[in-house]
């Protein structure tokens, strides 16, 4: 953990990014959002009734002097905002839904996004995953040639630092869906200093089991070497399907699957389900003691990242930090 976000912090200094935090009504994010403006790396934009912020911060000793606070309901950029979001929406919503929209703190702090008024947006600690990414993927989309924001987890224990996706967001994947993950956390992991090696996970090692979720695993795995061939990233290697232990552990890789170009050191983990990622990621955290940092959106034109309603003010810095990362990349 503290390793990742030394590296980060490195290349931060001096930058003071900006990045909205909606939920500058919660204890923690404006807590959070004191520690972030005492660095040089990320300056924070907090969104909320002010009335309650001032009290809050008088509440809990917070100096908010140099901290920008803006309230949607009354802020003078909210028409600028409705038209860009009505542009933007194309045919999608009136401007009296966009009214209605921008005085959610999750919409106008997305719209501060999209018009470059901030470089990235964390939010999620009092909000659900859904309603805190809806207005990225409706507004600032994914990057040309991804079709699926996706959300991954760095679990981190001492040295130890792994990714694990999708945990997040995709219900419904197909074998192209799964493909285009497990490439995007490839480039991911590199952006974050890692040399991938992506297993994909299932039930089954190098066909043991067969049955039709083994085939949607095998399937990625063959359209995901073929994008990473076509793509020409170097460094990635992507193996499977892999039961985790395979994955994970080198001599059980000697037994399962002997010749595979994963042998038990697989560091970028792709479940075959959001149901099987969001459950292992949250094994891993409370049974093994992994610190999990994320979810981390990846494939959005600019980077917006969700909180789950559990977090410390620990997670809001250095989800904030990670953002403000993934915007210079
Ligand atoms: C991500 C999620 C919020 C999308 O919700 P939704 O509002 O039902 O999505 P919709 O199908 O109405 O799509 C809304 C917009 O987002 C886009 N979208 C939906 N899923 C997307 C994805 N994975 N990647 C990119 N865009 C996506 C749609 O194309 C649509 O765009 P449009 O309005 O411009 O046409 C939903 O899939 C969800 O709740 N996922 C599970 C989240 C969760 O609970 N995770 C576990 C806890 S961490």
């Amino acid at each position: 953990m503290a390793n990742l976000l030394n590296v980060l912090e490195d290349k931060l200094a001096g930058k003071n990014v900006n990045i909205v935090l909606p939920e500058g009504e919660d204890e923690r994010v404006l807590t959070a959002a004191t520690q972030l403006q005492a660095t040089d790396y990320v300056t924070p934009i907090v969104l909320g009734n002010k009335d309650k912020i001032q009290s809050l911060a008088n509440d809990k000793g917070l100096d908010l002097a140099n901290i920008e606070v803006i309230d949607p309901s009354t802020s003078e950029l909210k028409s600028e905002l409705v038209d860009a979001f009505v542009e933007r929406r194309n045919g999608k919503a009136t401007k009296e839904q966009a009214e209605e929209l921008l005085d959610n703190v999750n919409y106008f702090g997305t719209m501060l996004v999209y018009t470059g008024k901030a470089a990235g947006l964390v939010s999620g600690a009092a909000h659900s995953t859904g309603d805190t990414v809806r207005p990225a993927l409706q507004v600032i989309k994914t990057k040309p040639g991804v079709s699926k924001t996706s959300g991954i987890f760095f679990m981190m224990k001492g040295e130890e630092q792994y990714i694990f996706g999708d945990c997040a967001i995709n219900p419904e994947l197909d074998a192209q869906g799964l493909a285009e993950i497990a490439v995007e956390s490839a480039k991911s992991a590199q952006s974050f200093g890692m040399e991938p090696k992506v297993a994909m996970l299932s039930f089954s090692t190098k066909g043991s089991a067969k049955s039709d979720d083994v085939t949607k695993v095998q399937d990625a795995l063959k359209l995901a070497q073929d994008k990473v061939a076509e793509e020409q990233l170097d460094n990635v290697v992507i193996d499977g399907e892999f039961q985790f232990d395979a994955a994970i552990v080198p001599s059980v890789a000697e037994k399962k699957a002997p010749g595979a170009k994963i042998q038990g050191d697989a560091n970028v983990f792709i479940f075959p389900s959001l149901e099987a990622g969001n459950i292992g990621y949250k094994i891993a955290q409370r049974l093994g003691g992994y610190d999990a940092v994320g979810p981390v959106l990846q494939g959005l034109n600019s980077p917006v990242n969700d909180l789950s309603r559990g977090c410390s003010i620990e997670d809001v810095y250095n989800l904030s930090i990670i953002t403000a990362a993934q915007s210079l990349q």
